[in-house]
């Protein structure tokens, strides 16, 4: 197996359920077929669902300590930024003052705004 991914229709972050954004999840590639574009394709076939489904844009939460890095750079290349609400853990936004762990559940919330259906 090279990678996986799911495309999860009704995320359970809430501001994406909310909007009607499906959520990238769980993407893996193995570690011995990275940067060979693996997450690139499967991340353009999420893409191409969404739209086909009528989607408007798709998102993906990503953590934020140096495990995350590939991911971060990579999303941010494929025109993913983020959404403009900050940070969750566990659900839960980050406010000021707060401490939370550093671990993977602190997510920052990235969305891409996706063509009207037909047009890729
Ligand atoms: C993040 C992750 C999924 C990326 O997978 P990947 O298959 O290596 O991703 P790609 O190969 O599509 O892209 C990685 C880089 O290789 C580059 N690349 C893609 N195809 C390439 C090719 N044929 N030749 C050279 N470079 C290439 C991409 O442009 C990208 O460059 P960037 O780092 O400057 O953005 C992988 O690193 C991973 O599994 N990490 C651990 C789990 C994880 O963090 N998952 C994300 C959770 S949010």
């Amino acid at each position: 197996m090279l990678g996986y991914g799911s495309l999860v229709w009704r995320s359970d972050h809430h501001a994406f359920a909310a909007a009607g954004i499906p959520e990238i999840n769980d993407l893996v590639t193995a570690a011995a077929h990275r940067g060979r574009g693996v997450a690139t394709r499967l991340i353009a076939e999420f893409e191409a669902l969404a739209v086909a489904a009528g989607c408007r844009a798709i998102g993906l939460g990503v953590g934020l300590y140096a495990d995350y890095g590939p991911a971060q750079r990579l999303y941010a290349s494929l025109g993913y930024r983020p959404d403009g609400a900050g940070v969750t853990y566990r659900g839960h936004a980050v406010v000021p003052g707060s401490q939370v762990a550093l671990d993977d559940d602190l997510l920052l919330w990235l969305t891409k705004p996706l063509p009207p259906t037909g047009a890729i």
